[in-house]
C-alpha cells in the first residue's frame, strides 16, 4: 500500500499558517465559539462532560442531521470527523484491490489517491469548461461496466463551483443501478449555494446504494470542529460503523454537542443564510478584480461554495505562479497543478471580505508584471 502525496492538503499544511493571507480556503471564513453561540449554550459546552459519547454521533446529533435529508431516520447517519473520514471508511468498507471505480474530475483528490493507495483501479470522468463544468453523461456511460463497483462525484465541485442540476444526479443514479454500483457523493460543499436553492442531493434518488458524504467544514465554516457524516442505508451505515471503531471510534464529544445545536433544523438556514450572504458580497468584490485583468483570465463564476477556479493566459506554470506569489506577497493560494490542471489558479474568497481585498491587492502588481 502506497499512497502518493496529496499535493493540495500537503501545501496547505506547510504553508496555511506562515502567510498573511491564506485565501487556499475552500469555506467561509469560521467565527469563535463567543461570536457564534449564546451565553447559555457556551454553558452547557463547558459543563459537558468530556466522554467518548455515542461512538455513531449521539442521538440528537443524528436527528439533526437525518431531518436534512427527506425521509432519512437517525438510523440512516454516521457521525465522522470531517468529511474526509466519512470518505476513507466508504472506500475501505467498500471496495478492495483490484476494484473499479469511476471518478470525477476535476476534484478534491482525497478520495482519487486513497482508493489508488489501495489498489483500487481508478478511472476517471471530466466536467468540462465548454459545458460549464458539467459532465458528459456519454463520456460517463462509455466508463461504466459491470466491473464498476462505485461512482463518485463531488457535488457542488471542488474546485469550480459548479452544481449538478437534479436531472443529472438522477442520470448518475440511473446509471450506476444499470450495473449495481454504489454512487458515493461528496456534498460537503452542499449549502453554500449562491442562488440560495440547497443543490440536489444523491439521496434524493432513493436508490439503495447511494451514499452521501457532508460536514460542517465548508458551506457551515466550522472545520475546527472536525466533524462530518454519512448518510445511506442502515445496513451500509452499521458496516461503517464497524470500520469507523477501527479509524476514530468516535467523534470529538464537544464537536457532536456544537453540531447538534447548529443542524438544528430551528438554526441551520440562520447559518446557511449568512453563508450566501458573505460568498454573495465577496464573489462581486472577486469578479470585479478578475476584470481588472482584461482578459487574462478565463473565469466561469462558482454557483457554490467558496472557490474562484480561473484559467489564466501567462507563460508561466501554475505551482511556480503560487510560489511566487507567496514569496513576494505572503498570499496562499491554490495550484492548479495539484488538480492535474496547468494554467489555473483556486482562489478562496470566502476569507473576511477585508482579508480577500488586501490579498488582491498584494497580488495585482506581481500579475500585471508577468
Ligand atoms: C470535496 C471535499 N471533500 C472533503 C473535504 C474534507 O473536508 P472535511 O473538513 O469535512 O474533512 C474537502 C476539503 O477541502 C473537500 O473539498
Amino acid at each position: 500500500m502506497k499512497f502518493e502525496e496529496f499535493q493540495l492538503e500537503r501545501n496547505q499544511s506547510i504553508w496555511e499558517n506562515k502567510v498573511d493571507y491564506n485565501l487556499s480556503e475552500s469555506g467561509v471564513h469560521p467565527g469563535t465559539l463567543d461570536s457564534l453561540f449564546s451565553t447559555e449554550f457556551i454553558k452547557k459546552i463547558t459543563t459537558t462532560e468530556l466522554t467518548y459519547g455515542f461512538t455513531e454521533g449521539s442521538p440528537e446529533l443524528r436527528q439533526s442531521i437525518a431531518s436534512i435529508y427527506p425521509g432519512a431516520t437517525p438510523e440512516n447517519v454516521q457521525a465522522f470527523n470531517g468529511s474526509a473520514e466519512a470518505n476513507m471508511v466508504a472506500i475501505m468498507t467498500l471496495l478492495s484491490a483490484g476494484d473499479e471505480m469511476v471518478y470525477m474530475v476535476p476534484n478534491y483528490l482525497q478520495i482519487h489517491g486513497f482508493a489508488q493507495g489501495l489498489g483500487v483501479n481508478v478511472k476517471t470522468f471530466t466536467l468540462h469548461e465548454s459545458l460549464n463544468w458539467q459532465p458528459d453523461l456519454d463520456e460517463l456511460r462509455s466508463l461504466v461496466t459491470d466491473k464498476t463497483k462505485m461512482i463518485c462525484v463531488c457535488n457542488p465541485n471542488n474546485p469550480t463551483g459548479s452544481v449538478l442540476p437534479k436531472e443529472t444526479i438522477m442520470a448518475i443514479g440511473e446509471i450506476a443501478k444499470s450495473v449495481g454500483a454504489w454512487i458515493l457523493s461528496d456534498e460537503v460543499y452542499r449549502g453554500a449555494e449562491l442562488n440560495g436553492e440547497e443543490c440536489t442531493s444523491v439521496w434524493e434518488t432513493g436508490y439503495e446504494k447511494a451514499i452521501v458524504n457532508c460536514g460542517l467544514s465548508k458551506a457551515y465554516g466550522l472545520p475546527g470542529l472536525r466533524l462530518g457524516w454519512s448518510v445511506s442505508n442502515e445496513s451500509y451505515i452499521q458496516d461503517s460503523w464497524a470500520t469507523h471503531d477501527y479509524t476514530s471510534i468516535a467523534i470529538g464529544r464537544l464537536s457532536d454537542l456544537i453540531a447538534a445545536h447548529v443542524l438544528h433544523p430551528d438554526r441551520r438556514m440562520d447559518t446557511l443564510n449568512q453563508t450566501r450572504a458573505s460568498l454573495t458580497e465577496n464573489l462581486g468584490l472577486f469578479q470585479d478584480w478578475v476584470k481588472s485583468f482584461d482578459g487574462q483570465f478565463s473565469f466561469i463564476p462558482p454557483q457554490a461554495g467558496a472557490m474562484a477556479f480561473a484559467g489564466y493566459e501567462w507563460d508561466i506554470n501554475s505551482s511556480k505562479l503560487v510560489e511566487k506569489v507567496r514569496n513576494e506577497a505572503s498570499v496562499m493560494l491554490v495550484a492548479g497543478d495539484w488538480y492535474g490542471m496547468d494554467h489555473y489558479l483556486r482562489f478562496g474568497y470566502g476569507a473576511k471580505r477585508s482579508d480577500l481585498e488586501a490579498a488582491l491587492e498584494r497580488i495585482t502588481p506581481i500579475l500585471k508584471l508577468l
